[in-house]
């Protein structure tokens, strides 16, 4: 099956890079690196695959024997699992394994996984050597729609989750939906709360076109997933979030307008709150997007900004993603309390994503919204 492309041009940085999407694109990646990579006659070309066990497991061989035959030499660095080790350590050993592996600026790094892994590879890419190209392979719903596309790396610390990081574009991004077709019902389900945020912001033909994969998808079902509708369906996920970047790559803080990149954080300032007070055990960052989601359509429709209609479409489509999680001994006050501190703070203000309708976010900062309007529409959507 041919790739469907989608372009994403951040004119500020004089960066292009295309987006591929189709199935069965894994094994032939590595001539898809040729075709994103800078050609330098006479070097000799190397590609660190960044990954983690399971995932290089199931894809690991199907990549680095494209990537050999494609006239690469290949070496593995295999993280582990899990969103705790998107830190500062794992950093430090991958940037001591680039350098053993004596890669040079005309190598490269390939993250194979979902976000965790592009994140972090997408950082280790943006300072070894003060910047080595990185293509991004996607494995995960999440990471298709949203975390691979853009630029955005980090890792977590201490002292809260991406505060160290980078804007960063790779070379490429190769979505494989195959990928998929191995990927947990409660992954599925927390791509798709990213989704559905983007879907909101978007509205229209996204929106629709979301809402109608969701009325037919069962994420317990992954066997059925229809190849050329979820193939258009990422499409216009990744199209949407493309123009957004290319508006405002690096997510300015003066723009507070409805098509600033800061909208892409809709659903996150709760979100951030919950994964912090559950210690990042008890949610994947998808879900917390999801009630995140729903707590800004309770406070959008409390300050009278969004009808009843709109807020039912937006918790009906979160509905049809899958269960959320419960979320049991955690009150409205305390999770309040941890968005305070939301890293999106800018000058002691907290900038709310809420809808105006859907398709139509606005910005609005915490100091205009009553405290009782924020904790009540926790409280309710923890009910
Ligand atoms: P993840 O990377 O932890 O992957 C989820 C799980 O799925 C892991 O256990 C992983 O090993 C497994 N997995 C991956 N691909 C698989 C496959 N095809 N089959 C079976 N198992 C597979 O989580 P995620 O949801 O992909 O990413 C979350 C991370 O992304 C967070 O750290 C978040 O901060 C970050 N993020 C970044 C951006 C950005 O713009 N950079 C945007 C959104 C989220
Ligand atoms: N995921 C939010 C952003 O890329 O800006």
């Amino acid at each position: 099956m041919d790739a469907q492309k989608v372009k994403i041009t951040t004119p500020k940085e004089s960066s292009t890079y295309e987006i591929g999407i189709g199935s069965g694109l894994l094994t032939n990646c590595g001539a898809w690196a040729k075709t994103c990579l800078p050609s330098l006659t006479g070097a000799a070309k190397k590609i660190a695959i960044v990954s983690n066990k399971k995932v290089f497991g199931l894809y690991g061989a199907a990549v680095e024997k494209s990537l050999r035959r494609a006239g690469y030499k290949t070496c593995v660095w295999l993280m582990s699992d899990g969103e705790k080790y998107k830190d500062l350590n794992s950093l430090q050993k991958l940037l001591a394994f680039l350098g053993k592996e004596k890669l040079t600026r005309s190598d490269a790094i390939l993250a194979l996984g979902g976000g965790v892994v592009g994140d972090l590879a997408g950082f280790a890419a943006s300072i070894y050597l003060r910047g080595i190209p990185v293509l991004q392979v996607p494995t995960t719903l999440l990471a298709q729609i949203d975390s691979s596309v853009g630029g955005k790396t980090a890792v977590n610390t201490p002292f809260g989750k991406n505060l160290i990081g980078n804007f960063y574009q790779p070379h490429g991004v190769l979505i494989d939906v195959d990928t998929l077709g191995t990927l947990p019902p409660r992954e599925l389900t927390a791509g798709f709360c990213e989704a559905i945020k983007q879907a909101a912001l978007a509205g229209g033909a996204l929106f629709t076109r979301t809402k109608r994969f969701l009325e037919t998808f069962d994420p317990r079902d992954r066997a059925r997933i229809d190849k050329i509708a979820i193939i258009e369906l990422i499409k216009g996920q990744v199209a949407f979030k493309a123009k957004i970047v290319a508006g405002d790559h690096r997510e300015s803080l003066l723009r507070q307008d409805g098509k600033s990149r800061k909208i892409l954080n809709f659903g996150h300032t709760t979100a951030h709150a919950l994964e912090k007070v559950t210690h990042y055990q008890q949610l994947k960052h998808g879900e917390a997007v999801g009630y995140g989601l729903l707590v800004a359509g309770e406070i959008s429709k409390s300050l009278g900004v969004l009808d009843a209609n709109g807020l039912k479409s937006l918790k009906d489509v979160v509905k049809q993603a899958g269960p959320l999680p419960p979320l049991h001994n955690i009150t409205p006050e305390k999770i309040y309390r941890a968005t305070v501190f939301d890293k999106k703070n800018l000058g002691g203000v907290i900038s709310w994503v809420l809808l105006k309708e859907i398709g139509q976010p606005v910005i609005v900062g915490d100091d205009k919204i009553p405290a009782a309007t924020i904790k009540n529409a926790i409280r309710t959507i923890l009910k």
